[in-house]
């Protein structure tokens, strides 16, 4: 077999990008310099409710390099003339509009921009404006909202509401051998990529920009600033090459885009804003929750009723919706289910998509409240899982285009050593920690979205693929490149991808996990172009060998289009398109879903996730030496990337289940942890062994390459097989995220 012969997908290809990210070449929004570039800084407003009286900015505008401070008096007249503002990812109602009056909705709002010809000036003069506010009621407690929660009047794209109820829920509870009841509280989180949001707006003449920006999405940053902006699609160009993370948080332009753009226009000089680590806790976040869930079961461990009723908290001004209980109605077989979901207003910033938003935190009430079930009823949780297995999705009744939960469960609990558990909370001693063996089940979506591509071949055997997608660390940019290098048989490295611009092919923003597939899909339909084309004009060639040939009989081959039962009869690329004088073969190709398909059949990720803990008896002090999460996500382009990306939501999980937590000093309003110092995420000392088993799974309908896409699903139920594996170890309920050590003791 020569080398050309291996299939890049399904190789632990390193990161094609990856010696550009750890020498520094990859440059980030913030790090695009221009001429002239002017520095601004957001003042961010010191109460969570009420209107500006006045302004003082005298003694800042008097600060030596200061250019200019906007505020809701003199900011960028031209902004928001379009009622039509665009954002793909945006809920129902108004979208946060900075500096736009002087309302003050939430503590951290922007009150002002300051710009200056340095940052430091900026920042100096930042400090120096006040204001005076008329301070009106406000309320940041999910717990005094939740009995006013109301259902969303206007329901967000894409989110499908809770499912109309099936049997008769309360009846069955009522009537059942075995039932819990529990409320689940789960805490605000903050996504705290480690790349601040940033915006680079370079000012290119009359009314044109080039926009290096901090976003999940190019053209949906470009659809914004044109919208509210009123500029033409042809002058905005935003470039987005690499991503220091976002989970969501980047899927929304978020308030620095507004600012650098604005200041941008009014000023004609080019403009950088990044918000301070700080700042970021007043953008977007994962809202709190609170859960009701009953659960009953029969003799024989049957489930027999699911209620979950849950609330979850959204800002004054827009009604954040995430599929949050949906996956209770279709987990587990039930014929009696009755979910709910309602929203609170609070005075914050309107929360945004985090990683798996909805299941990470859905998925971990029902999972805790499973276990509870489970034990109640005596029977070891995972018989308990799998006797309760869903072979439909009882929500719509459709089937699952592929399943392999079942192997998760074996191969999870084989490599935990699940037989280990004992059936006894709080029976295991080991010196003086109590350990613990706990599981869940996890679930997301396998999403494919409309996307485009094209795809370039040139004589020198370099193909280019291209598409507005973004990488945020999840490896597009490695995973393009081994797709269009299996497509036509060439090396990784002779596939230049391009990504992370406006200017390319349409693409959504990157998220819900489904970039592998849809994207992956649109570069695959573009080579599957190019290669007909090299084969039209091959078939053509003067003495061609494969003049006889149908398309079905060649294969694509280190650089070479040759016959698949003689490869030895074949033609370069090189020679093909030399023969027919052509300089490129080019073809631009859709991935869509199919909708016919749809109406009989949903996709999903599964997973199982196991979690051996260890609880300090007298402290309280958790410790996790080992996590096996087990994920069924159809075909992995790359083993390495993939695994990263479980690896990150395993940790994200874990922070979830013990660390992250927004505290806020409701007599405030105020968030008292906006920093990296007292917002907890886990550090090394709190990862240990952490194993990724990805379990064979064949799916010819997901979509076109058979890859259902993957990263958020290393979070889901994460939480959940940490806190059911503490009250093994101590026979004590963790219902409330995290579960911090007071929580235990
Ligand atoms: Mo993901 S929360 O869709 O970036």
């Amino acid at each position: 077999m020569e080398a050309a012969d291996i299939h890049h997908i399904g190789n632990p290809t390193n990161r094609v990008d990856g010696r550009l990210k750890v020498t520094g070449a990859a440059r980030y929004a913030a790090e695009y310099e221009a001429p002239g570039l002017l520095h601004g800084v957001i003042v961010s407003a010191s109460v969570a409710a009420g209107r500006i009286v006045s302004l003082k900015t005298e003694r800042a505008l008097s600060v030596p390099g200061v250019v200019e401070i906007f505020t809701h008096e003199n900011c960028g007249s031209g902004a928001w003339l379009d009622r039509n503002w665009k954002d793909e990812v945006a809920p129902p109602g108004h979208p946060f509009r900075p500096l736009h009056s002087d309302r003050i909705l939430f503590d951290g709002q922007p009150i002002a921009l300051v710009v200056a010809e340095t940052l430091e000036a900026a920042r100096d003069a930042a400090s120096l404006v006040t204001a005076a506010y008329e301070v009106g009621q406000h309320c940041t407690e999910l717990e005094v909202k939740r009995s006013q929660a109301y259902e969303p009047p206007e329901k967000r794209s894409g989110i499908p509401p809770p499912p109309e109820p099936r049997g008769k829920a309360e009846d069955a509870f009522e009537r059942a051998r075995h039932r819990i009841s529990a409320d689940y509280r789960i805490r605000a989180e903050h996504h705290n990529p480690m790349e601040l949001f940033a915006t680079t707006c370079v000012y290119e003449g009359k009314d044109k920009l080039t926009i290096y920006e901090k976003t999940q999405g190019s053209q949906n940053s470009q659809g914004y600033v044109t919208s509210v902006f009123g500029l033409k699609t042809k002058n905005v160009r935003v470039i987005n090459h690499y991503v220091g993370g976002a989970f969501g948080s980047a899927l929304r332009p978020q308030q620095q885009l507004f600012f650098a753009v604005m200041a941008s226009l009014e000023l004609k000089r080019s403009v950088r804003v990044v918000l301070t680590r700080s700042q970021m806790f007043y953008i977007g976040y994962r809202p709190e929750t609170r859960h009701a869930i009953s659960l009953a079961a029969d003799n024989e461990g049957r489930l027999t009723s699911i209620i979950h009723d849950a609330v979850a908290a959204t800002s004054h001004y827009e009604d954040y919706q995430e599929s949050l209980v949906n996956w209770s109605g279709m987990m587990y077989h039930c014929d009696n289910v009755k979910l709910s979901y309602g929203l609170a207003k609070l005075n914050t910033a309107t929360p945004c998509d985090m990683r798996a938003p909805g299941a990470a935190v859905g998925v971990t009430a029902l999972e805790c409240a499973i276990d509870e079930l489970a034990h109640a009823a005596g029977i070891d949780p995972l018989e308990f899982r799998k006797r309760n297995f869903a072979t439909l999705d009882e929500n719509t009744g459709k089937q699952f285009t592929s399943k392999a939960l079942g192997a998760c469960y074996e191969q999870g609990a084989a490599s935990i050593g699940w037989e280990r558990r004992s059936a006894e909370p709080g029976a295991v001693r080991d010196g003086h920690e109590l350990v613990g063996l706990g599981m869940a089940t996890g679930m997301w979506e396998a999403a494919l979205m409309k996307a485009s591509a094209e795809a370039k071949l040139t004589p020198d055997g370099r193909l280019q693929v291209s598409t507005a997608a973004s990488d945020i660390g999840t490896g597009t940019w490695t995973i393009l490149a081994q797709i269009g290098a299996d497509a036509l048989g060439l090396p990784v490295g002779a596939v230049t991808p391009l990504i992370g611009d406006s200017s390319l092919s349409a693409s959504p923003v990157e998220g819900g996990s489904w970039t592998a597939a849809s994207n992956g899909s649109a570069v695959l339909a573009a080579c599957e172009a190019v290669k007909q084309t090299v084969f039209k004009h091959a078939r053509k060639m003067a003495n061609s060998p494969l003049a006889a040939a149908s398309f079905d009989e060649v294969v694509f081959l280190g650089g070479r289009i040759a016959l698949r039962t003689d490869p030895d009869r074949g033609l370069s690329l090189a020679e093909v398109m030399h023969a027919s004088d052509l300089r490129e073969i080019k073809a631009s190709r859709k991935a869509a879903p199919k909708l016919l398909q749809m109406r009989k059949y949903v996709s999903y990720t599964h997973s199982a996730v196991f979690a051996e803990v260890r609880v300090d008896r007298d402290l309280g002090i958790v410790r996790i030496p080992k996590i096996v999460c087990a994920v069924a996500a159809g075909k992995i382009i790359n083993p390495k990337t993939a695994r990263s990306q479980i690896l990150g939501g395993v940790v994200m999980g874990i922070g979830m289940a013990l660390h992250e937590e927004a505290m806020t000093d409701h007599r405030l309003g105020k968030i008292m942890n906006h920093n990296f110092a007292e917002y907890h995420i886990p550090a090394h000392a709190d990862i240990a062994d952490i194993k990724v088993i990805f379990v064979d799974e064949q799916d010819d309908k997901v979509s076109p390459l058979g890859v259902k896409g993957l990263g958020e699903i290393g979070i889901v139920g994460t939480a959940a097989a940490v806190a059911n594996a503490i009250f093994n170890a101590t026979g004590k309920r963790g219902r409330d995220f995290p579960i911090t050590l007071d929580k235990i003791i």
